[in-house]
């Protein structure tokens, strides 16, 4: 058997169309939804994923701008312009490119954005909602993931779905996506004892740790459906998944590729979030 791709980048120029009729709606009111993205330093990943973002803006219709830091600036620099820009009306959305260099303080940083405009879904603010199931702005990556379950047409309720990873950025919020869904969730990490033991029982499988080759077919259980979220640059150039892919494709049913998987739903969701951000920013307060 070989596994069904899932089209990452086809969904997403679908999420992207959708995105399109909603800033027409804002547009109507004399709203452009706007992105601020702050770069510190100059990661050659972090340069690429920004260029993404704004020619995805440009596709949809938003206002972005790019603010760019040197990589020796100081926390107060990066908490001045958090603060500017989180009273700037033109700006729906912030986001702050990860990672930070390291004499940084990430979580200050990530805190002092204003949860209505914490398009990246990092703030405990709406973290927390996250954790009560009153899902507010959601991170960007486990948000795409859901969106392909859904669109693909995978049933989750009563499944058991496990992620490899715990990050803030994908494996915690995602097994909170799931379980909200009504999966059974199991959370291993690069560390898990006895990996294969959880991974062969997965109906779903959601690999986010940055280690090219981490699951291989062998550990699939058959017609699983393999979502992988590591984007590694391998040593001639090219980029790989956390999932063998070549023998992971011969057991699964449905599997997304790297690249053109969900990196490009990463991108949409957070198009998806700004424009959410706008329209409950011009709601008038009750
Ligand atoms: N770096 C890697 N992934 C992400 C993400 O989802 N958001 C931000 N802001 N930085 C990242």
């Amino acid at each position: 058997m070989s596994a069904e791709l899932i089209d990452g980048a086809a969904i997403a120029s679908q999420v992207l169309d959708e995105q399109k009729q909603r800033v027409a709606v804002l547009w109507r009111k004399k709203v452009r939804p706007g992105l601020a993205a702050i770069l510190v330093g100059e990661n050659p990943a972090s340069e690429v994923y920004v260029r993404n973002k704004a020619r995805a803006c440009e596709e949809v219709g938003l206002h972005s701008e790019l603010h760019r830091l040197p990589a020796n600036c100081s926390e107060s620099d990066v908490l001045a312009l958090i603060s500017r820009l989180n009273g700037n009306a033109q700006v729906h959305g912030i986001l702050v490119q990860l990672p930070l260099p390291s004499h940084l303080d990430s979580e200050r940083i990530l805190q002092s954005v204003r949860p209505d405009k914490d398009i990246d879904g990092f703030s405990w603010h709406n973290l927390g909602a996250l954790v009560a199931g009153n899902t507010r702005l959601a991170p960007c990556t486990p948000t795409g993931v859901m969106v392909m379950l859904d669109r693909v047409g995978i049933e989750i309720e009563g499944r058991n779905a496990v992620v490899i990873g715990r990050s803030v950025i994908v494996g915690k919020p995602m097994a909170l996506m799931l379980i909200g869904r009504g999966a059974t969730v199991t959370v291993c990490t690069s560390k898990t004892r006895d990996l294969r033991e959880h991974t062969s029982r997965a109906d779903i499988l959601v690999v986010a740790v940055g280690k090219p080759g981490l699951v291989d077919g062998t550990m699939i259980k058959p017609g699983a459906v393999v979502f992988d979220v590591g984007i590694n640059r391998m040593p001639d150039g090219k980029l790989a998944g956390d999932v063998d892919f070549a023998s992971a494709r011969e057991v699964a049913s449905h599997i997304t590729p790297v690249p053109g998987g969900v990196g490009r739903m990463t991108v949409a969701m957070l198009i998806a979030n700004t424009v959410s951000a706008a329209e409950r920013l011009i709601q008038p307060k009750s």
